[in-house]
């Protein structure tokens, strides 16, 4: 299968499927003029968050790692008035980007964006938990700990949802000396042991290439 096929494929499902997002749009191309890194979330992928988010009738979320907020504005339309979505970004410069981006897309009262590293960042938020979705796609480096965390900040019923765990395949390389591989293999390690979750992952194609995430559910 020529990867062509994937993108040719994610523009049709985008432009006959999902339709034209003026504010997602804008957000992506705010980014790009930016000099941000084009590794947000694709179109589909952006809108299976925001339908997975109403699914649960998530309240409440939390996500690590936001680069230009396209992914943060998919989680909370999803969110009613008085919800909350708190997303950390190491990079100040990428969250006065996602600030603008959030703000122009008209979610900008749900959207609380934390600056730091999130290891940082993470402990400080006892107070805002429990949080009824996770979304981890920052540092794949640290993913296990942040599956801990997020355990640690959910509640039973709490979805969490990882994004690059295929990683074009690397993951099933278990001898790999890659730190976003280890740190993702570290995690499955986690999910597969702890008694608390119920987990699985899916490998996907789109225009952004060959990767997959895990989706996990708190179960007690
Ligand atoms: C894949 S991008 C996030 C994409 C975003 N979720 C989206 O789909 O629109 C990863 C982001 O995590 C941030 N990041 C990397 N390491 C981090 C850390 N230790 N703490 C917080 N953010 C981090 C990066 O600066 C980058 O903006």
């Amino acid at each position: 299968m020529d990867p062509r096929t994937w993108a040719t494929v994610d523009d049709y499902l985008t432009d006959n499927l999902l339709g034209s997002d003026d504010a997602l749009g804008g957000a992506a191309r705010a980014a790009a003029d930016a000099g941000l890194p084009d590794i947000a979330v694709s179109a589909p992928q952006g809108r299976f968050l925001t339908l997975l988010a109403g699914m649960v009738g998530a309240r409440s979320i939390l996500e690590v790692g936001t680069l230009g907020g396209y992914s943060a504005i998919c989680l909370a339309r999803a969110l009613p008035p008085d919800g909350t979505l708190i997303t950390l970004e190491a990079d100040p410069r990428f969250a006065d980007v996602a600030r603008g981006n959030v703000d122009r897309a008209g979610v900008g009262d749900r959207v609380d964006i934390r600056v730091g590293t999130a290891l940082d960042t993470l402990p400080t938020l006892h107070d805002d938990a429990p949080f009824d979705l996770v979304f981890l796609d920052a540092d794949k480096a640290n993913n296990a700990a942040y599956f801990r965390w997020a355990l640690e900040l959910g509640r039973p019923g709490t979805v969490i949802v990882v994004d690059n765990v295929v990683r074009s395949g690397a993951i099933a390389d278990t001898a790999s000396d890659d730190p976003g591989v280890r740190g993702t293999q570290h995690m499955f390690e986690l999910m597969a042991t702890d008694p608390r979750v119920d987990a699985t992952a899916l490998q996907t194609v789109a225009g952004k290439g060959y990767d997959g995430f895990a989706l996990a559910l708190v179960t007690g």
